[in-house]
């Protein structure tokens, strides 16, 4: 939708002008499931974005229209906050509430209009793309000025209290602070950004979404998170010093590894390996030795198959018809997995290959065609001004 029809559906169903606001959804390069340990992550932000059209309103009414949903609702601030009704608008009124509570302020009421562009369920983050978007909104119409990395921590907050997911930090961190034509290298523990360009003339990303998701998805990932915090507790009785598994190595693993369950010593493993494949693809990257950099997607891939267990059929066979073909350098699963996207770095005169084969042989297999997309990087959240 351009922003003309925006403002048209919105002065359809509103009164004022509004203003325009954006954040983009993401996808990981390498750096899965290690945010929540304090690891490093390697998203880029995706030219897929989320857009609110908002104006005031003079009383505490936010009346939010979800416009690819055609569904309205009103949300009174002047009662208590709902959490968990397991819709989108567990997004906007926790983001709305979670901006409030973290910037210590009480919003006015607010007509808003959300569109997204970013394919929802697919493990790109559309959810983190309407927080920020519904954040960054709140935030400006009410003349709040704010700290970004605030706001890429309010839309967790969003996500914890009002969604229910104990997710980390890396959707709203590359949603917030994207940059055109990089990858972000972010370390979960320091928060240090390093921006790393990622592809030259002859390379590109490819996105294959399965267009399937599971419904363990959400349990799963809390479970998984339970999992690295069962790790780290029982370390600490060895090692007094382990904050996280940021802190583990290889040999500590091997070590103790009597001591730990075999879940435990799995999840793990996948952390503290995935932490050093993600260090080492960001240097390959730099270095333009995409052999590599594609060797560790691979890697990252069985790790995440065999040892932290969050991949499926569906994902799995896409990576593995990639494999196959000489102009890929690597594929793996993306985002929180269960279904959802795979990320395959390829040669740009591969990419009619990769997608017709995956097509073909997917659509073969499991009886319908996955979607597949080239997106470029983008810039993370703003005000869209005219
Ligand atoms: C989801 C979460 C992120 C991250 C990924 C897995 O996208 O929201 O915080 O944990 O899964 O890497």
């Amino acid at each position: 939708m351009t922003r003309e029809q925006i403002a048209a559906e919105f002065q359809r169903r509103f009164e004022g002008r509004p203003r325009f606001f954006q954040a983009p959804g993401r996808v990981n390069l390498i750096g899965e499931h290690t945010d929540y340990n304090e690891g490093f992550v390697m998203p880029f932000a995706i030219d897929r974005h989320t857009i609110v059209a908002a104006s005031p309103r003079n009383d505490l009414k936010i009346h939010v229209h979800a416009y690819d949903l055609a569904e309205t609702a009103v949300i009174d601030l002047a009662d208590g906050p709902r959490l968990r009704r397991g819709t989108w608008l567990d997004y906007a009124e926790g983001s709305i509430r979670s901006v409030a509570d973290r910037f210590n302020f009480k919003p006015s009421g607010a007509d808003m209009l959300i569109t997204s562009s970013v394919p929802i369920g697919a493990g790109l983050s559309s959810s983190a793309a309407i927080e920020i978007a519904v954040g960054y909104a709140t935030l400006a119409l009410n003349d709040i000025r704010f700290d970004q990395q605030e706001l890429a921590f309010a839309g967790q907050m969003a996500e914890h209290e009002y969604v229910g997911t104990r997710s980390g930090i890396m959707d709203q961190f590359a949603s917030v602070f994207g940059r055109r034509g990089t990858a972000m290298l972010l370390d979960c523990r320091s928060l240090e950004r390093t921006y790393v360009g990622v592809t030259d003339e002859q390379t590109t990303i490819a996105v294959i979404d399965t267009k399937v998701k599971h419904n363990l998805a959400s349990s799963e990932y809390n479970t998984r998170r339970a999992e690295c915090e069962e790790a780290v507790k029982i370390l600490r009785e060895h090692h007094p010093g382990i904050g996280s598994l940021r802190d583990v190595t290889a040999e500590m693993l091997s070590r103790f590894a009597n001591f730990l369950p075999q879940n435990v010593m799995k999840r793990s493993r996948h952390i503290v390996s995935e932490n050093k494949r993600t260090l080492a693809a960001a240097d390959a990257f730099m270095q333009e030795d995409f052999e590599s950099a594609g060797k560790l997607m691979y890697e990252s891939h069985a790790s995440l198959r065999d040892d932290y267990e969050v991949s499926c059929d569906e994902l799995d066979f896409l990576v593995e018809v990639a494999s196959d073909l000489t102009g890929v350098f690597g594929s793996r699963m993306t985002g929180g997995g269960f279904g959802g996207c795979t990320v395959s770095l390829l040669r740009k005169d591969s990419v009619d290959e990769l997608r017709d084969t995956s097509v073909k042989l997917y659509a073969t297999k499991f009886g319908f065609e996955p979607d597949f997309y080239i997106f470029e990087s983008a810039d993370g959240a703003s005000e869209i001004l005219a």
